[in-house]
């Protein structure tokens, strides 16, 4: 999300943080700490446009024990700490609001293991989550999950955030791959939660509390992953038609029809626009594409079921079918998917980055009235995104901080559509900090104070991450 401005909240004071910089100093060697200012600035921002934060310190621990004894020096000082991954996330989850501590978990990227028998992978946190596709790939297998900036996030962070992308269509998000974690919680104590096996149900779910606590409870510092093998064959269509609505309601259409596509991509003009002359020639003037992938053992099997797609989509309306016909052209489309999110920040100067998820058969109304809401408030809407799961990047774009409280008025419409068609605020991204103010708006109250309540259990002191997820103003 884009804000104009910053909201300002406490800082630490001169002395605990000269206190927490003696103290790391003893846990960790002089080249793992910085408090530069150019470092400061580096680790200020992430990808969810929400601010610039700089914490005070930033923290490259290279092992388990120093990440525990990081999280106890800050406990120890009463400074507010944060962990970050790549920064690549969308939420603001690793931005050090409050300044403090940065724990950046990336020097930990080792892959430990692939194991092709048992069909599981062990990973550090810092691991870029292509690398681990790649690793997977070389020995058959298939990690699925693959948030968008898979060339650089890594998979601590897509723990954390609980990451989902174009396959979870099929083939679900980062939490139904982790099966076991190494986890330090907020005071320092390190546990082994999960299994490394497939099935297991002994006690509570823990694994499923830590994948997508937001870097609230703790990090990950060994993640065991499930892998499956890799589908022998895949095949992909770029299907155009000449308005987004008719292609909201094929995709509903080519879901009904009995086909489980691995994504169903949908890209309206003004997201099509934003990639114009990018890399992939889109037919010109097209009003909307869907990037359709089907995966499978047999390439006749595959024909069939994207025949079966295309037959379904001419009948709603599409205007063109496309198949790509070797390994770069599918690159080339994906690669131009890919730019949608950076490609739209150069169409205006700002841009907000919703990320919401309403009932499948329910995108065609939903995509309608956002294209309605912004025609009313004036404002220019772009929609792309995972459409085939019903998750959707809606993007107000606009010109400058004079329009800021018609955007406002827009995501609070916006995001209220969204749950009164039964869908929920953010699909992948996360609430973080960028839609904090908006989760009571999906979640009742007593939820709410539930959550806060295990914030509490886990982390009493309020040190680790603070001023996410939940509504301000809050104890943490
Ligand atoms: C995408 C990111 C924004 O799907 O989630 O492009
Ligand atoms: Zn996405």
């Amino acid at each position: 999300m884009t804000m104009p401005s910053e909201k300002t909240f406490p800082r630490v004071e001169p002395g605990r943080l000269e206190a927490v910089w003696a103290a790391l100093g003893q846990v960790l060697s002089s080249e793992q700490l910085r408090r530069d200012d150019e470092t400061r600035q580096r680790y200020a921002r992430d990808e969810s446009d929400s601010g610039t934060y700089p914490p005070d310190i930033i923290a490259f621990p290279e092992t388990t024990a120093q990440v525990s004894a990081v999280f106890q020096a800050c406990q120890a000082q009463g400074v507010p700490f944060t962990p970050c991954g790549a920064r690549s996330g969308k939420s603001g989850g690793a931005l050090s609001l409050r300044g403090g501590v940065m724990v950046s978990l990336e020097r930990m990227n080792r892959i430990r293991s692939v194991s092709a028998e048992d069909l599981t992978a062990v990973v550090e946190p810092g691991v870029i989550t292509g690398d681990l596709m790649r690793a997977a790939d070389a020995v058959g297998l298939f990690y699925p999950p693959d948030p968008n900036s898979w060339e650089f996030c890594t998979l601590g962070g897509n723990v954390a955030e609980n990451a989902g992308g174009p396959r979870a269509l099929k083939y679900g998000v980062t939490r139904d791959y982790v099966l076991g974690l190494e986890w330090v919680l907020p005071d320092g104590e390190v546990l082994r939660v999960g299994r490394r096996t497939i099935k297991g149900v002994a006690g509570y779910d823990l694994v499923g509390l830590f994948v997508g606590s937001e870097g609230t409870l703790g990090v990950a510092t060994e993640i065991t992953l499930q892998l499956i093998p890799r589908p022998r064959h895949v095949l992909t269509a770029l299907v155009i038609f000449d308005s987004v609505v008719r292609a909201a309601h094929a995709v509903s259409a080519v879901l009904a029809s009995g086909v489980l596509p691995r994504t169903l991509e949908l890209i309206d003009e003004v997201a099509l626009q934003a990639v114009a002359g990018k890399g992939y020639p889109f037919p010109p003037g097209a009003g909307s594409a869907v990037i359709v992938e089907v995966d499978g053992s047999t390439e006749e099997g595959l024909l069939a079921e994207l025949a079966q797609v295309g037959e379904v989509c001419t009948r709603m309306g599409a205007t063109e079918t496309l198949v790509a016909q070797n390994e770069a052209q599918r690159e080339k489309l994906w690669a131009a998917r890919r730019l949608v999110s950076p490609g739209l920040r150069g169409l205006k100067p700002h841009k907000i980055s919703e990320d919401i998820v309403v009932p499948r058969s329910r995108i065609p109304d939903l995509i309608q009235q956002l294209k309605a809401l912004g025609d009313r408030l004036g404002l220019l809407v772009a929609t792309y995104g995972h459409a085939g799961d019903g998750n959707l990047h809606a993007n107000i774009l606009y010109e400058g901080p004079h329009q800021r409280p018609l955007v406002e008025e827009a995501i609070q419409q916006m995001l209220k559509l969204t749950v009164e068609l039964g869908g929920t605020i953010t699909g992948e991204h996360g609430v973080g900090h960028a839609k904090r103010d908006y989760l009571a708006l999906e979640q009742a109250g007593p939820v709410i104070a539930l959550q806060r309540r295990l914030k509490t259990f886990f982390d009493p002191s309020g040190l680790l991450n603070p001023e996410k997820i939940f509504p301000a103003p809050d104890c943490f």
